[in-house]
């Protein structure tokens, strides 16, 4: 049976990157670049997918889960090694099988789909995903006889003046005969600049086979770009962020500034949602249709629902259901769950506490592990007291009750429905329905007391 399979060679340390973390592992818009290439790799149908890891392979392991089968190359010794690391896994195997960088974030399922139909419709042994680079510097370079016809590839380092010239580059990408592949990398060796066990030089040997070897030309530079080092992840990351962006307005949602808005690869939004400069929408954040995100807001892994309001706000590991606003400058951190038509509003800060349907919590107040009803009104500066330095406890409000300014609820506490709580009370036990609880020292007033303040005139 002919099969089809890729191999991502992931092995690398990035010496360039300058970091403590792995170069594959290093993110753009949430995700690792390896990820990147494994969802567009995901894209094109695998029957298997195979990648090469070595330095912080449990790392990326972790990262990459059940999503690729792994082989570890214990020593970095070139591309070529790398790759017949997975002869033990796909050796065997007929059919064809594409080999991609771990450091190419931004090539995409529709490329790798054209490469295999080109690489198809050539019966070719090999298909190089090729593209002309405006700097060439550091790839390896395409070498054409005068007839137009790939002889090799030259890396940069062992490339003479005239193929340093040449301004078209290996992208990195290429799909094989699997079978040609393996016996071909036997065949190479490391006498070379580097020393190394080149990938691109299975290119000359089967051409000296009398192979067909076919170079399929992408147009699109930047999206065969590899990055080796920080300059290059900041400019990959860009045009992903761009790229992110477009397909949002394309379906239908608006962005004030596009270049000053940071969404998130897997991000959803729904149709006629407005977005605000400086926005950031990260890791699995779904928002609804009709919903207008103000400038500056952040919000990370949370479900926001249809024509919800956020004002300049932090959210985090949240959700917020129709018609619920929230800010400016309120943050509502993991776990908090906020009803429909709720009203949160500036320096309003939630915590592991759902807050039902159309209640209201409008200044200054911290809630903290508590179930609130609907339809309550929380005045400012209201401070559920969920913590007695060892422990957290939990507060109940019932439906349609009153919380004055100012007041404290101390947990474990439960307040009934339709009930209300004086301003600046503090409270620790029951309040029953219907109730009125006040708990503050009374008022004295020292009648003509003003006159013997010692700096008071008459
Ligand atoms: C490679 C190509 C070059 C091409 C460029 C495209 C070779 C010899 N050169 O160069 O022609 O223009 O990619 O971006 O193939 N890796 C391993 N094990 C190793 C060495 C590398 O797994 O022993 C992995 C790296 O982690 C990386 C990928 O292979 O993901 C490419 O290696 P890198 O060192 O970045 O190759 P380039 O110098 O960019
Ligand atoms: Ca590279």
């Amino acid at each position: 049976m002919a099969t089809k399979n890729t191999i991502i060679l992931a092995a690398g340390k990035g010496t360039r990157m300058k970091s403590k973390l792995y170069k594959v592992l290093h993110r753009l818009c949430g995700k690792t670049m390896v990820d990147h290439v494994l969802s567009a790799v995901e894209g094109a149908h695998m029957d298997n997918i195979v990648t090469v890891v070595g330095f912080g392979a449990d790392a990326v392991r972790d990262n990459l889960a059940d999503r690729t089968q792994y082989v570890v190359q214990e020593k970095q010794l070139g591309t070529g090694h790398a790759v017949l690391q997975a002869e033990q896994l796909l050796g065997h195997l007929d059919g064809m099988t594409m080999v991609v960088s771990g450091d190419t974030p931004l090539l995409t399922t529709k490329t790798f789909e054209n490469l295999f139909t080109y690489h198809q419709n050539k019966k070719a042994k090999v298909t190089i995903l090729t593209s002309k680079a405006p700097d060439p510097t550091g790839y390896g370079r395409i070498v054409r006889n005068d007839l137009g016809i790939v002889e090799k590839i030259v890396e940069q380092k062992d490339a003479t003046k005239e193929e340093q010239a040449i301004d078209e580059i290996n992208t990195g990408v290429y799909v094989f005969d699997n079978r040609a592949l393996f016996e071909a990398l036997h065949k190479i060796n490391n006498h070379n600049a580097q020393g190394e066990y080149y990938l691109t030089d299975v290119i000359e040997i089967l051409k000296s086979e009398g192979q067909t070897i076919a170079a399929y030309k992408m147009a699109d530079f930047d999206e065969s770009m590899g990055v080796n080092d920080r300059i290059a992840l900041a400019r990959a990351t860009k045009i992903m962020r761009c790229r992110i962006n477009r397909r949002h307005m394309s379906a239908g949602i608006s962005m004030i500034d596009p270049e000053r808005t940071y969404i998130d690869a897997d991000v959803k939004i729904g149709p006629d949602t407005i977005i605000e400069p400086g926005v950031q929408l990260k890791g699995n954040t779904v928002i609804g249709e009709d919903c207008y995100i103000g400038a500056n807001s952040e919000i990370r892994d949370s479900i926001i629902h249809d024509h919800v309001r956020i004002t300049s706000s932090l959210i985090e590991h949240s959700e917020m259901l129709d018609h619920s606003d929230i800010g400016p400058n309120s943050h509502l951190r993991p776990e908090a769950f906020i009803g429909k038509h709720v009203h949160l509003g500036n320096f309003v800060e939630i915590k592991k506490a759902s807050i039902g349907e159309g209640t209201k919590i409008g200044h200054l107040t911290y809630v903290g592990n508590a179930k609130l009803g609907r339809n309550i009104n929380v005045g400012c500066g209201v401070i559920f007291v969920n913590y007695d330095g060892a422990h957290k406890h939990e507060t109940t409000v019932g439906d349609d009750s009153f919380i004055g300014s100012n007041s404290n609820l101390i947990a474990p506490l439960e307040v009934s429905d339709h009930s209300f709580i004086a301003a600046g009370s503090t409270i620790n036990r029951q309040v029953n329905q219907y109730d009125m609880a006040i708990a503050r020292s009374r008022q004295t007033n020292k009648p003509g007391y003003f006159k013997k303040l010692p700096y008071q005139k008459d």
